[in-house]
């Protein structure tokens, strides 16, 4: 009995060394929505959990070896099991495994929890950028803004690979899956002005690291003022909308304006040149080519751009924007000549 109760004594102090210890060193990040609040509070009772279990193991090991370390000569006596703690030991884990099951449903359906009022918005995946489109007012954004104490309703899609819709301070996570009918949704309510980012939570290719976007979470009048702001679209002559376009579709992620090699082709300089294609035949980079190039990029691809093929961004583009985003090609390629 002397011995039970000093390692009891012992894993207690364990618990609360260790327990405290992994409360202490911040393993999450700022809590930003009312969503996180739930999964911090299951989080804390599985860090306390696993802290009790660890010290259990390690508090009876410990003084196992030191206390009924074998002597010189000592013959050890041979145990042929024990049934009650054969029982305790399961039914114990047991009730504990169904009380969190009980827990996590609980918290899942407080996370699920559905606003009838809440903002639509879908977010888009592609390699290797994010879009969101607000389809209650009909524009599409390269940032993710969002009122705040207000649920926003996301909805996560993908023009090609899987990809994974992830801010670590709102704890939520949705995979993107490309198809029809595959979008997935998930429900935000940010509770703190701020800014944030977007991450692909799923290897999606070689700029995976690199697929960010920013959140900027606002006060409501400053987001509805955004939102009026927005549906009048961008003002300006056709390169400034295609400018635009070039950054809220995502071009910007392949496709320098710079010359530097990305993934597709650099813009500068493009427009009017002689393209040598992967069949080694060539073509003018003219207006139809671009169009076709926007609205069908697998048509021609360009030679030593075979390895990673270009997403049907422009599908979901209008004339006009695709006609935009070519004056702005153009552009690129007249201030070289001046
Ligand atoms: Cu998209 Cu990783």
């Amino acid at each position: 009995m002397k011995h039970f109760i000093l390692v009891a004594i012992l894993v207690a102090i364990l618990t609360v060394a260790v327990g405290t210890g992994l409360s202490a060193i911040g393993l999450m990040p700022e809590q930003a929505s009312l969503q996180s609040v739930f999964i911090d509070q299951l989080f804390q009772k599985h860090v306390w959990t696993i802290s009790f279990l660890f010290a259990l193991i390690i508090g009876f090991m410990l003084y196992s070896i030191v206390v009924f370390r074998r002597k010189e000569d000592e013959q050890g006596d041979h145990f042929e099991g024990n049934t009650p703690l054969e029982i305790v030991w399961t039914i114990i884990p047991l009730i504990t495994v169904l009380y969190f099951a009980y827990l996590g449903s609980q918290a899942l359906a407080e996370v699920r929890r559905a606003d009838p009022n809440a903002t639509n918005i879908t977010a888009v995946g592609q390699q290797w950028s994010w879009r969101f489109e607000y389809t209650d007012y009909g524009f599409i954004s390269d940032e993710l803004r969002l009122p705040v104490n207000r649920q926003s309703l996301i909805m996560t899609t993908s023009t090609d690979v899987i990809h994974s819709f992830w801010v670590p301070e709102f704890r939520v996570k949705q995979d993107a899956l490309p198809g029809d009918g595959m979008e997935r949704e998930l429900r935000i309510t940010p509770t703190k002005v701020g800014r944030y980012k977007v991450r692909c939570a799923e290897l999606c290719g070689t700029q995976h690291a690199y697929m960010l976007a920013d959140v900027i979470v606002m006060e409501p009048e400053a987001f509805d003022q955004w939102v009026q702001e927005q549906m009048q679209g961008p003002s300006g002559t056709p390169v400034e909308r295609g400018a635009e376009w070039y950054q809220q579709f995502g071009c910007a992620a392949c496709h320098s304006i710079d010359g530097t090699p990305r993934v597709g082709p650099s813009w500068k300089g493009l427009f009017g040149e002689e393209v040598t294609l992967a069949d080694g035949s060539t073509v003018i980079a003219d207006e139809a080519y671009l169009f076709e190039s926007i609205r069908d990029p697998q048509a021609k691809i360009v030679q030593g751009f075979e390895t990673v093929l270009m997403p049907p961004t422009g599908q979901s583009m209008t004339d006009e924007q695709v006609q935009d985003v070519i004056e702005f090609i153009k552009s690129l390629s007249e201030q070289e000549s001046d």
